[in-house]
């Protein structure tokens, strides 16, 4: 394989699915290793060896979906509900632009309702406010019309992330109750709307899905590209013990301390390859990365990662906002997973690009009239 695999490591762009499916499969450590640094190579080169924070603000667990993985669904009742108080999220928005974060995240469960949407609104326009237009702002709460995106877009919106959850239509649907609300069609309508409006678009996918096969983890990144995405944050798959997705794969036999490290495996793999075929976007080191092992961030900047997302959230709401089981930081402060984050981005000898937005290189090659922060 050594031979084959160099030439494989040498074509970048030019991989075929097959290529991609391959270079997704190794799993033998040399092979891995040199897997990692070809795309920590790409990385350096193309958009450096600086990881850029998003501060991540999950501000409410309220959620209208019922995706079948996750541990806020609306049928979950052993979660508490909460939502934050303007005052708290304004506090925190403030904390992260004085501590020179690039850019803050706003993530919450979905709503579509006219009070919600009018009040992200509102708050988007108090964000700009008080940092003087410098806090770039991501918004994360799920599907919604191209009228409310725009809506949001207008109030300082600039960047959007959706994740497809998988590029695969029929794996999506065994994932998602079939009610009529969870399509896989619409969210990709949704991820061509927010092009249109002119958002920095970022999706991705879960990896280690039951059911999902090398192929469709190809098929993912060929998707990122076909869809001209800028912002990809995705990671392995994490059973929450109280939902049905969950409850099937521990009975199956497939939550075991191996199976677990074979998804965190193929979430280095995703980033490594995605970095390899698509140099230009920013990729992050996902939370998910870190609930199945302790260096799962760091190993994943080493692999071609450049974004890292800080949670920001009240500390009080934090056991409240679990996705996943053994989700990291619960416990923690925003200064710890600030400072503990920085020591991460130092122990692999990369730096944080503080006080700056980090736009996505490939943005800016579509859009040459934007300047770039
Ligand atoms: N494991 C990993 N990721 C999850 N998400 C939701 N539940 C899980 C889980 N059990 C991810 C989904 C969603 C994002 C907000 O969190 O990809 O889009
Ligand atoms: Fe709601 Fe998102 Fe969880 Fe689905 S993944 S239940 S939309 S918070």
């Amino acid at each position: 394989m050594t031979d084959a695999l160099t030439t494989l490591l040498a074509k970048g762009q030019a991989m075929t699915r097959d290529d991609l499916r391959t270079l997704l499969g190794l799993t033998d450590p040399q092979d891995r290793k040199r897997l990692y640094d070809a795309a920590y190579e790409v990385k350096a080169r193309t958009v450096g060896r600086v990881d850029y924070y998003r501060g991540l603000l999950e501000f409410s667990n309220r959620c209208i979906k019922n995706c079948k993985y996750c541990g806020i669904r609306r049928d979950n009742e052993e979660v508490e509900r909460f939502d934050t108080d303007r005052k708290d999220l304004l506090a925190m928005a403030k904390w992260a632009y004085d501590n020179r974060y690039g850019s803050l995240t706003l993530q919450s469960g979905e709503r579509q309702d006219e009070e919600f949407i009018a009040y992200v609104e509102g708050l988007l326009r108090d964000i700009k406010e008080l940092s003087h237009g410098e806090l770039g702002i991501t918004l994360c709460v799920g599907e919604q019309t191209e009228e409310t995106y725009r809506r949001w877009f207008q109030a300082g919106a600039h960047r959007y992330l959706l994740r497809i959850e998988t590029s695969n239509p029929a794996l999506y649907a065994t994932l998602h109750p079939q009610d009529g609300h969870h399509e896989w069609s619409v969210r990709k309508a949704c991820l061509e709307a927010l092009h249109r409006i002119g958002y920095q678009v970022g999706t991705g996918v879960m990896i280690g899905l039951p059911g999902q096969t090398l192929d469709d983890l190809a098929g993912d990144i060929l998707f990122y590209r076909d869809m001209d995405i800028d912002m990809i944050g995705m990671g392995p798959y994490v059973v929450h013990h109280n939902t049905p997705i969950g409850k099937e794969v521990v009975a199956a036999g497939g939550n075991t301390e191996a199976a677990q490290q074979e998804r965190f495996i193929l979430g280095l793999n995703m980033i490594a390859v995605t970095r390899l075929f698509l140099p230009d976007r920013n990729i992050a080191a996902t939370t998910a990365l870190q609930a199945l092992n302790p260096l799962g961030r760091e190993l994943g900047l080493k692999a071609g990662a450049n974004i890292l997302m800080p949670i920001v959230t009240l500390p009080k709401f934090r056991p409240d906002y679990l996705l996943y089981d053994n989700k990291p930081c619960v416990e923690d402060s925003p200064d710890q997973c600030r400072n503990c984050l920085a020591g991460r981005v130092a122990s692999v000898g990369d730096t944080v690009g503080f006080g700056k937005w980090g736009d996505s290189l490939h943005y800016f090659k579509e859009h040459p009239e934007q300047e770039r922060r």
